[in-house]
């Protein structure tokens, strides 16, 4: 059997740029015609909500530091393992899979993986990046294309169908999810040496193509008669929270007959305020959230599988699938939460864990 690392950390896109503007989505968010106009009053607002966006600055800068301090913290774990090569789940959010394509699961069999991280901050109004490099700066992750075969190979012969692919379908570089992961893990900027094998995961389900992976659901100003009867559609569902789990389980069954050392990580924020109708896509469904770390912190992650697609929409927690297929390599492990950050007003709850054997 390989030795396995376990690993959860978020990619939250804003992380790139300076704190000040972790809210500006938020305040995106409220120029939307399906925020109700009451809601786009603060005094509207729950109270600690509106407590947390009176010290936003203060907030911000917190939520910054104890990313960075979360962060270090799992690089530390990453290279004392030492491994052989990460493997991560990750949302595809109408990137590397459109129209041509969206499959529920997809493993990228490549060497190499060409990456421009920092395009991500043109959809948050493309504010300079903490570290002052270029914009446009692109370079290449290593990966290993012989492991992801053999790995898609196994998986498959398990009964358990996933996709592959040996290049970029839409996209020229590598999806956010895994080359935010790649920049936030070598925040010192040391040097990222792990190959990577990045699992795709449709998280975004019905809204992948409605919402282009996105908010663009809440920015669209055409009236129904000029919508797309596809493109602007709901889409057909997600992989279940069953199906997620699955193929976490698949995995570690395919890396029992190996003896390399590896990491498998999710790599995802938790519920997203823009995708939670119930709460006028301003805040993420804390609730759904809690229960699900109280259950991580209790080792009962394997309940996970047990959730409803609806379930996981409705919490806007759609990206919480990617640790779905976590807890499916890992279901008896007793999971170290090394951060959990609770928030209002910075779009997404974010966790980090660590499955250590
Ligand atoms: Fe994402």
């Amino acid at each position: 059997m390989a030795e396995l690392l376990g690993l959860g950390i978020t990619h939250y896109p804003p992380l790139l740029g300076a704190p000040d503007a972790f809210a500006n989505l938020l305040r995106i968010i409220m120029t939307s015609d399906l925020v109700p106009e009451k809601m786009k009053q603060v005094e509207n607002w729950p109270g600690e909500m509106q407590q947390e966006y009176e010290s936003e600055v203060q907030k911000a800068a917190e939520h910054q530091e104890r990313h960075i301090k979360a962060l270090a913290e799992v690089r530390r774990r990453i290279d004392d393992f030492n491994p052989d090569a990460v493997i991560m789940f990750g949302d595809d959010q109408y990137e590397n899979f459109k129209e041509d394509v969206i499959p529920p699961f997809n493993i990228y069999c490549m060497d190499s993986f060409h990456s421009r991280p920092f395009e991500m901050l043109k959809m948050l109004g493309d504010p300079p990046n903490i570290w002052g490099v270029d914009s446009g700066f692109a370079y290449d992750v290593a990966g290993n294309g012989i492991l992801g075969r053999s790995l898609a190979h196994a998986i498959i012969e398990s009964d358990c169908p996933i996709a592959y692919s040996y290049k970029y379908a839409n996209h020229d570089h590598l999806s956010h999810a895994f080359a935010n992961a790649c920049v936030y893990l070598d925040w010192d900027q040391k040097g990222w040496p792990y190959p990577i094998i990045p699992i795709s995961v449709n998280c975004y389900g019905t809204g992948v193509i409605k919402s282009r992976g996105g908010f663009s659901h809440l920015l669209d100003k055409r009236p129904m008669a000029l919508r797309d009867p596809y493109l602007d559609a709901q889409a057909p569902a997600g992989p279940t929270p069953r199906s997620c789990f699955n193929v976490g389980q698949a995995l570690r069954d395919a890396l029992e007959h190996r003896d390399e050392r590896i990491v498998v990580m999710a790599s995802s924020g938790w519920s997203h305020a823009f995708l939670v109708e119930k709460h006028s896509y301003l805040y993420p469904d804390r609730e759904f959230d809690a229960a699900r770390v109280s259950e991580l912190r209790n080792g009962d992650q394997a309940n996970w599988a047990s959730l409803t697609n609806n379930e996981v929409e409705s919490a806007g927690s759609q990206e919480f699938k990617n640790w779905i297929c976590l807890a499916g390599v890992f279901p008896e492990r007793q999971a170290q939460v090394i951060e959990y950050l609770d928030t209002w007003i910075f779009n997404s709850q974010k966790c980090f864990a660590v499955f250590e054997s």
